[in-house]
């Protein structure tokens, strides 16, 4: 019988946290790093599906693309696929803060507070790395300094297989450019720079180099 194929589940983009219908708080991430390793992975032959977060990018052809704002909203919509999935590249900047209340209507601009009460977000990944069952948890630290010991200890803290660590505001890597420079680092002290190269080419060896892991976690792994 064949081997169906591997089910890759990618997150991208920023979320977006409102305080009122028309205003929100947000990041600049473009979404690229995540819609690259998305048309990557398809490229593979697996099957793929794209939680994203607000960007100007066209749908990658051939993957299930599901368009979400907030943090909440991406969280639920990776929650329906993670079960099912064999491996998560959890690209998307979300964001780590939200304001505590948000308003029904507009608030009008001589109501507006001049401070918004902000409460911590969820952290998706180290929930889904909470409730991983075989599957390869992958993850992106942004970092502007320290960014191989920060990213090696959000790899345990979040219960990761990989971390690819990206040293954000220095020309060449990070949010908005073409190109990036990545560190991966796995779960058993390997280390692997990567790049600086194009989104689309790093992803493609990201993919390599996470693929043996993927094929590993699957054995044995009855999947829901
Ligand atoms: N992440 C997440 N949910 C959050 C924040 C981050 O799922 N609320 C994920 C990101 O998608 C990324 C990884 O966690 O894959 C690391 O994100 P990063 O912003 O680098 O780290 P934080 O955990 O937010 O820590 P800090 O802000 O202290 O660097």
């Amino acid at each position: 019988m064949e081997a169906s194929p591997i089910r890759c589940l990618v997150s991208a983009g920023p979320t977006r946290e409102y305080f009122d219908p028309v205003r929100f708080l947000s990041n600049p991430s473009s979404g690229r790093m995540g819609f690259a390793v998305a048309e990557a992975a398809r490229a593979q032959g697996w099957e793929v599906a794209l939680v994203s977060g607000p960007v100007a990018l066209p749908d990658p052809e051939g993957v299930r693309v599901v368009r979400v704002e907030t943090g909440d909203e991406m969280h639920a919509a990776l929650l329906e696929y993670f079960p099912e999935c064999d491996v998560l590249f959890m690209t998307a900047a979300v964001m780590d803060t939200r304001p505590r209340h948000r308003s029904p209507h507009k608030v009008k601009k001589d109501r507006l507070p001049g401070v918004i009460e902000m409460e911590p977000a969820t952290d998706i990944l180290a929930d889904l790395g909470r409730r991983k069952t075989g599957q390869t948890l992958v993850g992106f630290a942004a970092e502007t300094e320290n960014v191989e010991a920060n990213a090696r200890a959000k790899l345990v803290r979040k219960n990761l297989d990989f971390i690819a660590a990206n040293e954000v505001g220095v020309p060449g890597s990070g949010f908005v450019s073409e190109t990036n420079r990545l560190v991966l680092i796995s779960r058993d002290g390997g280390r692997e720079v990567l790049g600086p190269a194009l989104k689309r080419e790093l992803a493609d060896r990201l993919i390599d180099r996470v693929a043996p892991s993927v094929a590993r976690g699957r054995e044995g792994r009855e999947r829901p």
